[in-house]
């Protein structure tokens, strides 16, 4: 084992503050990674307050982060994916079981015995697993992905979170040029989902709160831009879209954005509010419409979308910070007041 300097939260109602953690000696397939980037996914947030008590309760204390790119500086004997010195990528999945058929379909987010990247148990140093607000990390080498050269780093780290939850149901769906392609909710998940749409194809059109954000969504790649609160506006998309992929943190109307459907179409949460949503039966059945949900991405596909944003130069759109600035990010993230992910620059937790 060996000391890594991190920051924690002891309780639903304490701020982060730094810390020092243990992590383990790189087994045989681990690779240790020296993390430069974390990005803020406001999963971190629901997580570090304890909002999804119901299903997935906080055990503190708790290191978040899962959006990961650093260095590999060390791996064991049986790893050939790796050497020191590559870039590497970790994000929300550490460990799977690897046998069950989720797994050997490749979709280690559906597989009973997954390990998320932190707050899960560690089956290597006994307690939870700690995440990515951290120097460095040990991770089995079948959970790390590879950074394509081109991309700035800071930028990259939110793809493996925010890319893959947004770019994963967009490939499920079918979204591709002639589809009509909606965005809930322009935050970190969001502006990717604006990115990804765009890039394949599809007519995009963002539905945002904010009216600061018009520009920006358009500048993004969307199509149109709708203020969601204007219900006149809304209106004149009644039952034209194919896709909608849900992308809000907070409890809002879901049934304004159902009857935008067309037959047959479909609305994807991939936001995960604290409180249950409610649904209007008439508003699925007019259309055989149908709402569905998506979680984060398997391994190969996670590669996947990499790989594609190394084709088409896709980034997230990143304020850096230092890690001392961790609690007012989240308050700002709260007000959806980001362009559009914060990363953090690990050099500064080093430097403390
Ligand atoms: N399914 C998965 O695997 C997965 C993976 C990662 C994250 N998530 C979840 O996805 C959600 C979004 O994460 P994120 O990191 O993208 O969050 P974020 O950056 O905070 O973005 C959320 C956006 O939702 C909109 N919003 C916020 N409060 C709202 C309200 N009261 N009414 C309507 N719209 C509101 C805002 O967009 P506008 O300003 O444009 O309105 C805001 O920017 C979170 O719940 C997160 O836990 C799920
Ligand atoms: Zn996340
Ligand atoms: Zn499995």
């Amino acid at each position: 084992m060996f000391n890594a300097k991190a920051y924690s939260t002891a309780s639903s109602t304490s701020p982060l503050a730094s810390t020092v953690i243990a992590r383990r000696d790189p087994t045989e397939d681990d690779v240790q990674i020296e993390i430069l980037f974390c990005g803020i996914c406001h999963s971190d947030l629901h997580m570090a307050r304890n909002e999804w008590s119901g299903v997935l309760p906080t055990v503190y204390p708790c290191v978040p982060g899962h959006e990961i790119v650093g260095r590999v500086t060390k791996v064991g004997s049986s790893v050939t994916k790796f050497k020191a010195g590559d870039l590497a990528g970790v994000g929300c999945l550490v460990d799977s079981d690897g046998t069950c058929p989720a797994c050997k379909e490749g979709l280690e987010q559906f597989c009973p015995n997954q390990t998320l990247t932190y707050g899960f148990p560690d089956r290597h140093l006994g307690g939870v697993t700690y995440g990515g607000y951290s120097e460095s990390i040990v991770v089995d080498q079948r959970f790390v992905l590879h950074i394509p050269a081109n991309l700035d780093l800071a930028a990259a780290a939110p793809l493996l979170c925010a890319g893959i939850t947004t770019y994963s149901p967009m490939k499920h769906w079918g979204v591709a040029a002639g589809k009509k392609v909606g965005i809930v909710g322009l935050g970190g998940l969001g502006h990717m989902g604006v990115k990804f749409a765009h890039a394949l194809g599809a007519h995009t059109v963002v539905f945002t709160t904010s009216r600061n954000k018009v520009d920006d969504a358009l500048r993004l790649g969307a199509d149109e831009v709708v203020l969601s609160r204007d219900a006149n506006a809304m209106g004149k998309h009644a039952g034209s879209f194919d896709f909608i992929l849900d992308c809000v943190s907070a409890d809002h109307d879901i049934n304004a954005y159902i009857n935008l459907l067309t037959r047959d179409g479909n609305m994807t949460l991939v936001g995960a509010p604290e409180k249950p949503l409610s649904l209007v039966s008439f508003g699925l059945i007019v259309g055989r419409r149908s709402v569905s949900g998506s979680p984060i991405g398997g391994l190969a596909e996670t590669q996947e979308m990499l790989d594609f944003c190394g084709e088409h130069s896709i980034t997230s759109d990143v304020e850096v910070i230092a890690i001392q600035q961790v609690n007012e990010a989240y308050e700002r993230l709260l007000k959806a007041d980001v362009k559009y992910r914060f990363s953090i620059d690990m050099a500064s937790l080093k430097a403390e």
